[in-house]
């Protein structure tokens, strides 16, 4: 260890030593004999020359170490660093992450099975039940129309191609026909949420006058107790000397539409780790899905948040914000009595979207590169005319003396291409397939 005490006795005491034998010999030797000194005097001499010595030496000693004190003084009274190396990157990352990605959205597979209410268990005798139901043309006023009529399981992803639906008496309805695939998982249905469960969806279309046109619930029932086949099926779904009612009916129906999910797809092979299973584009066409913010109400595994999985918020204001595309699609005809300007619609899930145009509750659009760009538009306010915006919509509020700018975000056509690529990932792909064999 180097103190000030090593050096006095590294450096000092061997001076000392050689500077007072060099003072004792010259005394002795030379200048005694040369002075003629008693031996007195030269031992007076010598102590004079010695003291000298001895002060000088204790004087370097002391320089030498005081010029080495200064570090370690500095050093032992300087405050330790603010903060450890690791603690202060700890904080950096903290820091640009919350700045850069607040939540990281975290991408799901469908499950394999659809969840089911206690009181509707499935059976595989209600399901097959549920599947004769679902093709019969004789649950219609007419003996025409059945549900497959309107969502064909084939060809065409559990939709009709139509703009609007097409029910008994060449009757057109309202309203586009969505795809019953992965109903199963959304928390409410229809275009505008209004039924709360299968069971409750399927009677309204046996009812409704231009889908199926049945006048009662008593009615069609009453046409299914005539087939001796349905009156042996019944008893093996729901048990011998139960009467078949409306809510059987529609019980069986929704246990088989329990069966028609689709978890086979290239996204769905992806996240259970199939890197490959993804195009890149199709992988770019995910990461803007995600940056734009369409996950905000697409979100979950079945792309919705009107989903059982997970869903917060089922219904939303579209379009939410004005663009060309309003007018131009006829996007907002439901001005209801009840003064709504613009509709608040249930969030579709968008698995086998690419197989189910046209889109949207009126069907009025035909392209899904169209939906894709009315959405990014009317839903995210993003910009999708090619053309880069800087000048972001301004906003100026008066009570709290704050001005915002809206960043316009400008969604190219590659942009729009990759997205539906992304979203050709969602397809079934034995519905993909069964629509080509229907081609
Ligand atoms: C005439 C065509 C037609 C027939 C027949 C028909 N549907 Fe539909 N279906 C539609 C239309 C149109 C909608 C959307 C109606 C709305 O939102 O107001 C719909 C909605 C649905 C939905 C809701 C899907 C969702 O994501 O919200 C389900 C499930 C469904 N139908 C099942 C059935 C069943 C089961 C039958 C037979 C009992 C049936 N449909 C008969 C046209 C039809
Ligand atoms: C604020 C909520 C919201 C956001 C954000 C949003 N959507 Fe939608 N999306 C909806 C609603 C609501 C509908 C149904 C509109 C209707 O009823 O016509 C819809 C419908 C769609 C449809 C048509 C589905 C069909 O079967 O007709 C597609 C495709 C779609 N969205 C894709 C996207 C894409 C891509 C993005 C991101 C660019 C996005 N959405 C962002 C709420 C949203």
């Amino acid at each position: 260890m180097h103190n000030g005490i090593d050096d006095l006795l590294g450096i000092g005491i061997p001076a000392i030593v050689l500077g007072l034998t060099a003072i004792i010999l010259m005394v002795q030797r030379e200048l005694g004999p040369f002075g003629k000194l008693s031996a007195g005097g030269k031992w007076l001499l010598t102590g004079a020359f010695g003291m000298g010595i001895l002060a000088f030496a204790l004087k370097v000693s002391v320089a030498v170490a005081v010029t080495r004190m200064p570090e370690r003084l500095i050093g032992a009274a300087a405050p330790p660093p603010l903060e450890a190396p690791s603690a202060l990157a700890e904080k950096v990352w903290a820091y640009d992450g919350a700045a850069r990605q607040p939540e990281k959205y975290v991408w799901q597979a469908l499950p394999l099975t659809a969840p089911e209410p206690p009181g509707n268990t499935s059976t595989p005798e209600k399901v097959a039940l549920g599947k004769r139901l679902f093709d019969e043309p004789a649950l219609s006023a007419d003996g025409t129309v059945s549900c497959a009529s309107c969502h064909d399981l084939g060809g065409k992803g559990g939709a009709d191609g139509q703009r609007t639906a097409r029910g008994i008496a060449g009757q057109i309805g309202g309203r586009n026909t969505p795809t019953v695939w992965n109903a199963a998982f959304q928390s409410v249905l229809f275009w505008d949420g209004r039924a709360a469960s299968l069971e409750e969806q399927a009677q309204g279309p046996i009812l409704n006058p231009q889908e199926m046109g049945m006048p009662s619930p008593a009615a069609a029932a009453d046409r299914l107790r005539h087939i001796p086949a349905y009156r042996e099926a019944f008893a093996r779904a729901f048990g011998a000397g139960q009467a078949i009612t409306m809510e059987r009916i529609a019980a069986a129906i929704a246990t088989y539409e329990r069966t028609l999910i689709t978890p086979d797809t290239p996204y769905d092979r992806f996240v259970r780790g199939d890197q490959q299973a993804l195009t890149a584009q199709q992988l770019r066409g995910m990461a803007r899905f995600e940056a734009l913010g369409c996950v905000t109400c697409h979100q979950g595994p079945n792309f919705s948040d009107a989903s059982l999985l997970g869903g917060r918020v089922p219904r939303r204001i579209f379009p939410a914000l004005p663009s060309t595309f309003e007018t131009r699609f006829d996007l907002s005809p439901n001005r209801h009595a009840d003064g709504l300007e613009r509709g608040a619609w249930r969030i579709p899930s968008l698995r086998n979207v690419a197989l189910t145009g046209p889109y949207f509750h009126n069907g009025s659009v035909e392209k899904l590169s169209d939906a894709v760009r009315i959405m990014a538009s009317a839903q995210l306010g993003a910009s999708v005319d090619g053309a880069t915006r800087p000048d972001g919509a301004l906003h100026w509020s008066a009570t709290g003396r704050v001005l915002s700018q809206v960043e316009r975000r400008n969604v190219s056509d590659r942009d729009v291409a990759d997205i539906v690529a992304f979203l050709e990932s969602l397809s079934s792909e034995r519905l993909v397939a069964r629509a080509y064999a229907m081609k």
